[in-house]
């Protein structure tokens, strides 16, 4: 038996085929999980048909646009879940922002509003989705929510600036839920990929560069692939880490642990 089969939950942060969100839905789907997805609308609509395209090759049972900056967005796609499904069993938050400008200039010239902006959507989002899946998951006996990290969180990553301690709150938020959905066996945790060439990370300064270090300081000396923070996210979806929560998890070939 596939280890995810009678499961359903909820993928939001996929945009296109390198998305961290795609791999992690595919492999979700090949081990038997009912999906929801979501996309955030863009002006040329590339985001939704890239995810409808996706939807129909894991059979996603909705598809629904959401925008994690806006409360009534976040309220309709927990209504739409609640009519749809009434349960859940897992959340993935694979999704984070920043201002282009931001992550070019000096780290201390970041605006205010670019500051807050990147923690409201990259970290706080996941406050009101927990809050609004929680219910749902409480009539499962449980469930599993995860989102994505990067070490920029605890290291002065070049160029990485203000997604640093955006990462950094998403972490410890992450503790804060886990400790309060523990009891209802709602676990709370955050994969911490190493760096991958996407859409995202693109907008990041020199992110070549950062790579080619990435690999070569890392215990084994490469980059990760989508495939495997996607093999990660589904342990930690499964029954299989039952005992975890609260935590976050490296997924980076060791780079983590160098001391260079
Ligand atoms: N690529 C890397 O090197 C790397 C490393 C570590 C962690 N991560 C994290 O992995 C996650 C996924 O990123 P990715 O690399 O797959 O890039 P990606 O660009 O494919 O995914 C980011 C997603 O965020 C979504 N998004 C942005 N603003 C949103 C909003 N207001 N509402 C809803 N969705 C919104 C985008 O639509 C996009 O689908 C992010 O949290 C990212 O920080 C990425």
């Amino acid at each position: 038996m596939s280890v995810l089969s009678g499961k359903k939950g909820v993928i939001l942060g996929v945009g296109n085929q390198r998305s961290i969100a795609w791999a992690v839905a595919e492999h979700l789907h090949k081990q038997g999980a009912e999906l929801a997805l979501t996309y955030l609308i863009d002006p040329k609509g590339r985001f939704e048909s890239n995810v409808k395209n996706l939807g129909e090759k894991v059979n996603a049972s909705l598809i629904k646009d959401c925008d994690v900056s806006d409360d009534n967005s976040i309220r309709s796609l927990i209504n739409s879940l609640n009519d749809h499904w009434g349960e859940l069993d897992f959340l993935i938050h694979s999704l984070a922002f920043a201002e282009q400008k931001d992550l070019q200039m000096d780290f201390s010239s970041t605006s205010r509003i670019g500051f807050a902006k990147a923690h409201e959507i990259s970290a706080f989002s996941l406050l009101p989705l927990v809050e609004g899946v929680a219910p749902m998951m409480k009539k499962r006996g449980g469930g599993s929510i995860i989102s994505m990290s990067f070490i920029g969180s605890n290291l002065a990553v070049p160029h990485y600036h203000v997604m640093g301690p955006a990462k950094a709150s998403l972490e410890a938020s992450s503790r804060y839920l886990a400790r309060e959905l523990g009891p209802e066996n709602i676990r709370v945790n955050v994969v911490s990929s190493g760096a991958i060439k996407t859409l995202s990370s693109a907008g990041i300064k020199d992110f070549a560069e950062l790579m080619r270090v990435g690999a070569e300081h890392s215990a084994m000396k490469r980059t990760v692939t989508q495939d495997e923070v996607a093999q990660t996210t589904l342990f930690l979806a499964s029954d299989a880490s039952s005992g975890i929560t609260g935590q976050v998890i490296y997924v980076d070939c060791g780079y983590s642990i160098m001391a260079n």
